[in-house]
């Protein structure tokens, strides 16, 4: 039966009955996520006509540059999640440290979120599409005290809803609660997300390829032999596949996502270990990937969501996107390294 049902907040509380013991908790966090991205909306479109853009000067824990813009969603993110009541704390890539909310609200709260406030931040400045990434558990430490860090290194697989809003040609947010990927588009003229994708599925070949390329030599024999393969003419549609990379992950990915495709980025003499974080970034787009019916794992053929995370900033090596294309690359991989 066709849905009325558009918005992002109706379409919430329309789900919020799939789960029957619900009581509406992730339902509130997740409209207190989207509010703060509209904020951070509004901000990213203002990015050129106010001081915002460019670097504070500081470095981040991760050792890389931060930006206005970072700072400025990491912000408010983290003042829509400590508001929400059902958050008692977040993991940000901003931050070394886990951040405890305190009220006894909060600590009462039920849920962690891991987040990703603005993916993509080399791209802020050149008006290339960026995104934010999050990631939902439900608390393991008791509720009335704050957050452990046992709460946040959980294995993927345990998260209860994962998303991102992509600022791009339009805004959008597509999230998962573990029953399919929707994907909702923001109208400016009345501030609404309103569903445009729904139940996203990824094609199960696509012929796009997104990876660095400029780290091809640093690459394994496998990754290298596999990047060779894309470029083959493919008997199918007589070309090779097509090079995509932006350096945003939530944009590389939301492409992919919808036209078929696979992301990688293997680990590289600067990151051994791959460069994207297993919390904020892997996790979350792997349990989209997989609800839309692809793959996401790591250099040994590992399910991302399936590993157990031992630091809140640990990287992993990334290969994600529609299934045919990932058991190919790891046939090249079996079969090379
Ligand atoms: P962030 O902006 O949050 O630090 O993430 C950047 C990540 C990811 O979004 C992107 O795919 C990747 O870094 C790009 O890295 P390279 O520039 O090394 O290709
Ligand atoms: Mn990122
Ligand atoms: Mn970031």
């Amino acid at each position: 039966m066709q849905s009325k049902v558009n918005t992002l907040n109706e379409f919430i509380i329309e789900r919020q009955a799939d789960f029957p013991y619900a009581k509406g908790e992730l339902s509130r966090l997740l409209t207190h996520i989207a509010l703060a991205a509209k904020v951070v909306n509004r901000e990213v479109n203002r990015a050129g006509l106010v001081d915002i853009l460019g670097s504070t000067g500081d470095i981040n824990v991760q050792g890389e540059t931060v930006q206005k813009l970072d700072d400025y969603a990491n912000e408010k993110f983290a003042i829509a999640l400590r508001g929400s009541s059902e958050c008692c704390g977040i993991a940000t890539e901003e931050s070394q440290d886990i951040i405890k909310f305190d009220s006894d609200m909060a600590k009462d709260g039920k849920y962690i979120v891991c987040i990703d406030p603005l993916d993509g931040s080399s791209n802020i400045d050149v008006n290339v599409s960026i995104g934010t990434i999050f990631s939902i558990y439900r608390r393991i430490s008791p509720r009335g005290h704050v957050a452990q860090i046992d709460d946040f290194l959980q294995e993927g697989t345990k998260q209860v809803a994962s998303g991102y809003v992509i600022f791009g040609s339009s805004t959008m947010l597509v999230y998962t609660t573990g029953r399919g990927v929707n994907g909702f588009t923001l109208d400016p003229s009345i501030g609404e997300f309103c569903l445009s994708h729904a139940d996203i599925q990824v094609p199960l070949s696509g012929n796009i390829y997104s990876v660095n390329e400029g780290n091809y030599k640093q690459f394994s024999s496998g990754v290298q032999k596999y990047i060779d393969h894309c470029k083959e003419v493919d008997a199918a549609t007589n070309r090779p596949y097509s090079a995509r990379y932006i350096g945003s992950l939530v944009a590389d990915f939301h492409r992919n996502l919808l036209k078929g495709g696979i992301y990688m980025y293997p680990p590289t003499k600067a990151y051994k270990t791959g460069k994207i974080r297993l919390l904020y970034e892997c996790n979350p787009m792997a349990m989209i990937i997989e609800q839309a019916g692809g793959m996401a794992v790591d250099n040994e053929g590992q399910r991302i969501l399936d590993l157990k995370p031992n630091d809140l900033h640990q990287r992993v090596p990334l290969y994600i996107g529609s299934r045919n294309m990932i058991i190919n690359l790891l046939d090249f991989i079996n079969q090379n390294d």
